[in-house]
C-alpha cells in the first residue's frame, strides 16, 4: 500500500525568523558569509570556500560566462550549462578562466569607480582558484559524461554538478562513481532530491554536494504535469537533517543547496536558516544585464527574457527527457522577469539584507545562523499583517 507522509509540504512563505539577542560583536561589518561549497570532513579546512552564499542556475537564460564572471568577482559562483555541444561548454568555461579578476578594465590603472589603480581592490570577495584565476562550475549530465567531463577539467572547471530534474536514480550513482574512480581531483556535485533517503543515496554515491528542489522553480510546471515535488521549506528542513546525520555518522559534511523557488530577498534568510549551505536561483539572476535573455521595453517598464531548461525553446533533454532524446511533454514555461541592472549592485543589496536578518538573528556566521535560528509558521493573517498596510505614494518601492 502506498505510504502518507507525516507533515505537510511546506514552502518558504509559511514562515518567519524571531529575533535572538544580539550581541554588541554582531554587526553587518561582523557578519562571514563564507560557507562550504564541497565535501570535506570535519577536521579539515573545506577544499573550497564560497564568499557569499549563492550560485547561479544551470541554465541556458542564465548562466552565461559574463554573468559567472560578475558572480565570482561578487564572491559566488555560476554553474555553466551542459545544453550545448561540449567545445561550446568548454569554450564558456575557458571564457571565465581567462577573465581578468578584480576589474572590468583590462589595464586598470585609474577605475571608473575613483578607488584608485591597481593596489585598491574593487571585488574584495572574489572567488578564485590557487592561481588567482575566478573559479567557475559546470553542469553535466548522465548521458555524455565520459567525453564531458575530461574536456571540462581540461579546460579550467572548478566543480562539476550532475544536473537533473529528478537525481534520485541509479544513473546518477553510476556517473558519481565514474567520475570519482577517473578523476577524484575534480568535485562533482548531485540532485536534485527532496528526502532524506535521496540525500543518503547520493552522499553514499560519492556526491562532494547535493542540491534539494524539485517541482519548485519559477519556471517550473514539473508538479503540474507530473505531480511530483515537494514544498521547498519541507524539503531543505528534511535534507539539512539527513546532511547532519551523515555527517555525525561518518565525519564526512556534504553541503546542501537549496534551489529553486526563491522568490523575495528574504527566502535566501529562510534557506539558509533552515539548513541549506547555499542557494542556487534561477529568476534572480536572469533578471540581471549580464544573463542571456534579451531586454525588452513593456509598458510597466523593461523586462528580460526568462525560459526553463524543460521548456520547447531550451528543448534539454538530458534534463528533461524521458528516456528519449526528444521532449515528450514540456516540464518549464517561456516567460519574462522585471529587468533589475546590474549583477553587482543587485547582489549587494540583496547580501546586505541576509547581514542584517542574521544580526537580528544574534549571527556572525552562517553556521552559527542555522543552529540558533527560531522559526515560526504564519497564519494567513498575520501574513497578511506583515505587508504594508497603507496606500503607498507613487514612486514608493513596492516589494
Ligand atoms: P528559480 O530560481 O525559481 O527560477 O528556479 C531555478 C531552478 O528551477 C533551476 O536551478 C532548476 O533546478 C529548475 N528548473 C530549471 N528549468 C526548469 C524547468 O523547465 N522546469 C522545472 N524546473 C526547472
Amino acid at each position: 500500500m502506498a505510504q502518507l507522509i507525516t507533515g505537510v509540504s511546506r514552502t518558504f512563505d509559511e514562515f518567519l525568523l524571531l529575533p535572538n539577542l544580539t550581541r554588541s560583536d554582531c554587526s553587518p561589518a561582523t557578519v562571514d558569509l563564507r560557507t562550504p561549497l564541497v565535501r570535506h570532513t570535519t577536521a579539515e579546512t573545506p577544499p573550497i570556500e564560497l564568499h557569499s552564499p549563492v550560485t547561479s542556475a544551470v541554465m541556458q537564460a542564465v548562466s552565461t560566462p559574463g554573468l559567472a564572471i560578475a558572480l565570482a568577482r561578487n564572491g559566488g559562483l555560476s554553474f555553466l550549462h551542459h545544453n550545448q555541444p561540449i567545445a561550446d561548454q568548454v569554450s564558456a568555461v575557458r571564457q571565465v578562466k581567462a577573465a581578468e579578476t578584480d576589474t572590468d578594465d583590462p589595464a586598470p590603472t585609474t577605475r571608473r569607480d575613483g578607488t584608485g589603480g591597481p593596489d585598491g581592490e574593487r571585488f574584495p570577495k572574489r572567488l578564485v582558484d590557487v592561481d588567482g584565476r575566478l573559479r567557475v562550475g559546470a553542469g553535466i549530465n548522465t548521458h555524455d559524461y565520459r567525453e564531458r567531463v575530461p574536456a571540462l577539467l581540461q579546460a579550467g572547471a572548478d566543480v562539476l554538478c550532475l544536473d537533473s530534474s529528478d537525481g534520485y536514480s541509479d544513473w546518477q550513482a553510476e556517473a558519481l562513481t565514474w567520475v570519482k574512480k577517473n578523476y577524484p581531483e575534480i568535485p562533482t556535485g548531485g540532485g536534485n532530491v527532496v528526502d532524506a533517503e535521496a540525500f543518503s543515496f547520493l552522499a553514499e554515491a560519492g556526491a562532494d554536494f547535493v542540491k534539494v528542489g524539485v517541482g519548485g522553480g519559477s519556471i517550473c510546471i514539473t508538479r503540474d504535469q507530473k505531480g511530483i515535488g515537494r514544498g521547498q521549506a519541507s524539503a531543505v528542513w528534511d535534507v539539512a537533517a539527513a546532511r547532519d546525520a551523515f555527517r555525525e555518522r561518518t565525519g564526512a559534511h556534504v553541503p546542501i543547496c537549496s534551489d529553486g523557488g526563491l522568490v523575495h530577498d528574504h527566502h535566501l534568510a529562510l534557506a539558509l536558516a533552515m539548513g541549506a549551505d547555499f542557494v542556487m536561483m534561477g529568476r534572480y539572476f536572469a533578471r540581471f544585464d549580464q544573463a542571456a535573455g534579451a531586454k525588452l521595453a513593456t509598458h510597466e517598464g523593461f523586462v528580460k527574457e526568462y525560459w526553463g531548461e524543460g521548456s520547447n525553446r531550451a528543448r534539454n533533454w538530458q534534463r528533461y527527457g524521458q528516456g528519449g532524446r526528444e521532449l515528450v511533454f514540456e516540464e518549464g514555461v517561456d516567460g519574462f522577469v522585471p529587468y533589475a541592472g546590474d549583477l553587482a549592485e543587485g547582489l549587494a543589496l540583496t547580501l546586505a539584507k541576509l547581514r542584517s536578518t542574521m544580526v537580528s538573528c544574534g549571527s556572525t556566521t552562517l553556521a552559527e545562523f542555522r543552529s540558533n535560528a527560531r522559526l515560526t509558521l504564519v497564519s494567513e493573517r498575520s501574513f497578511q499583517e506583515g505587508h504594508a498596510n497603507v496606500p503607498l505614494r507613487e514612486g514608493t518601492a513596492a516589494l
